[in-house]
């Protein structure tokens, strides 16, 4: 972890981590006016030092919001008192990655006893980076998948996401590019074993 956070310097841990209060909730289609910045936000800004401005403008393409997983119940909202301070869910959906707009979705339902519940669609608001708002919705994720009998989780992460799924015990399992929109974008397939219990 000390490696990755000193590789970071722009993203600085929170000074305020003790006195946070996180909560998270369920997210509707009623927070959208406020997710799609904090998604844009968090693109533009928290992978800076990640990756050059040209792979950040082709993350605008690859990356997004998928309004499917707000649907199926799948997609959380974290607050710090009271404020939207981030948000990111899971899916029972074959779709990795990438937003509504993206090339290569597929809505299949998975199979919890053959296949991995998706990590998608995690954004925390600069303001708020470093305080564990990705972290809990991770945790929520794993106990929702958990309580739906998956027994592993997958994910593509960005060069920003991944240090955040390694410390939460996601090992990469591919290195791939996307160079579908512009410059090509380095992801990295990680999985993990669901260790959460479903109570
Ligand atoms: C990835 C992202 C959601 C992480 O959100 P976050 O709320 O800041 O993460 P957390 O505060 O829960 O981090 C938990 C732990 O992960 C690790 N971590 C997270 N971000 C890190 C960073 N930039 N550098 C080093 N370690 C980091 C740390 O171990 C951290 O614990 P610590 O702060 O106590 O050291 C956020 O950076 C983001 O929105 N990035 C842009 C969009 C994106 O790429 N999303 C991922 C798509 S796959």
């Amino acid at each position: 972890m000390a490696v990755a956070a000193d590789a970071t310097p722009d993203v600085p841990r929170s000074e305020n981590l003790a006195t946070d209060i996180l909560t998270v909730r369920l997210a509707t289609g009623d927070d959208l006016a406020v997710l799609l910045p904090l998604m844009d936000a968090a693109i533009e800004q928290l992978q800076r030092g990640f990756l050059d401005d040209a792979q950040i403008e082709s993350s605008k393409a690859i990356m997004g919001m998928d309004r499917q997983l707000i649907e199926d119940g799948t997609y959380f909202v974290v607050e710090i008192r009271g404020t939207v301070a981030g948000c990111g869910g899971w899916s029972r959906r074959a779709t990795l990655y990438g937003g509504e707009h993206s090339a290569g979705r597929n809505a299949d339902l998975l199979n919890p006893t053959t296949d991995a519940a998706r990590i998608r669609g995690m954004y925390t608001h600069p303001d708020f980076a470093r305080r564990g708002v990705g972290r809990l919705v991770l945790e929520a994720s794993e106990s929702a998948a958990a309580a739906e009998g998956f027994a592993t989780l997958e994910l593509m992460a960005t060069r920003s996401g991944r240090p955040l799924y390694e410390a939460f015990g996601f090992q990469p399992v591919e290195e791939v590019e996307d160079a579908s929109s512009g410059a090509p974008v380095p992801l990295t397939r990680m999985r993990k074993p669901v260790t959460a219990t479903t109570g």
